[in-house]
């Protein structure tokens, strides 16, 4: 199950995107206004966004959704009486509490350095094939035995994955824009925001917030380290 995606960029456009927070109140416009989802949340005003940005070092970077999630199973976008077996499966396994709680908190949002990306359910790899183009192979993560969480998964990633989709299609079209645009000889983005309002955590994590560039400095400076060599 899965399927690919060609898209005309470089493929290092995949990851800037994949774990950006900024460009969900605009790129995905019509998408959060037609679909009640779990991003709905996480647009409009800068003040009301609770998601937070998390550069892990190594050029892995997150948004972690969490914080804004304030509801059991708000990133599968639906409410527990959808999925009554795993909800009581997952509480066999973990107990009424630590069960709830990771209901709650979900799976991550996270791209690994340097081409994999984990869509919540989703497993996404990026694939240079030229300078200017790339391929995008996704599948979801479906469970054995959870037939109702894996129907509502793949309903998900039907919605989300492919270029008949009603979320990456736009950030293919996005990112074939700015590489065209970078083509025509305007080499430099600025990357500079939220950089006054980082907070450097104990185990060395960078945070800010939803909508700061603190992933896309976290990706292209561990690049540029391994460039270098
Ligand atoms: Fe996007």
């Amino acid at each position: 199950m899965g399927s690919e995606m060609c898209i005309r960029d470089s493929w290092k456009m995949l990851p800037e995107n994949d774990t950006d927070g900024y460009h969900v109140n605009f790129t995905h416009r019509s998408f959060v206004e037609a679909i009640d989802s779990q991003y709905n949340d996480f647009v409009n005003e800068e003040e009301t966004i609770e998601g937070v940005v998390i550069d892990w070092g190594m050029g892995h970077t997150e948004i972690d959704f969490s914080k804004g999630y304030k509801e059991p199973l708000k990133w599968l976008g639906v409410s527990e009486s959808r999925v009554p077996e795993y909800v009581e499966a997952m509480k066999a396994s973990y107990g009424e509490e630590e069960a709830m709680e990771r209901l709650r908190v979900g799976p991550p949002h996270a791209c690994i350095f340097p081409n994999l990306f984990l869509g919540e359910m989703n497993i996404v790899i990026f694939q240079p094939e030229a300078v200017g183009g790339c391929v995008q192979w996704h599948t979801p993560m479906l469970l054995k035995g959870a037939e109702q969480l894996n129907y509502r998964l793949l309903r998900q990633s039907e919605g989300a994955m492919g270029p008949a989709s009603f979320l990456v299609a736009d950030d293919a079209t996005i990112a074939q824009l700015t590489q065209r645009t970078l083509e025509q000889g305007q080499p430099w983005c600025d990357l500079s925001r939220g950089m006054g309002r980082e907070v450097e955590e104990p185990n060395g994590n960078l945070v800010s917030h939803m909508t700061d560039e603190t992933n896309n400095r976290g990706f292209w400076k561990h690049y540029k380290k391994v460039m270098e060599g």
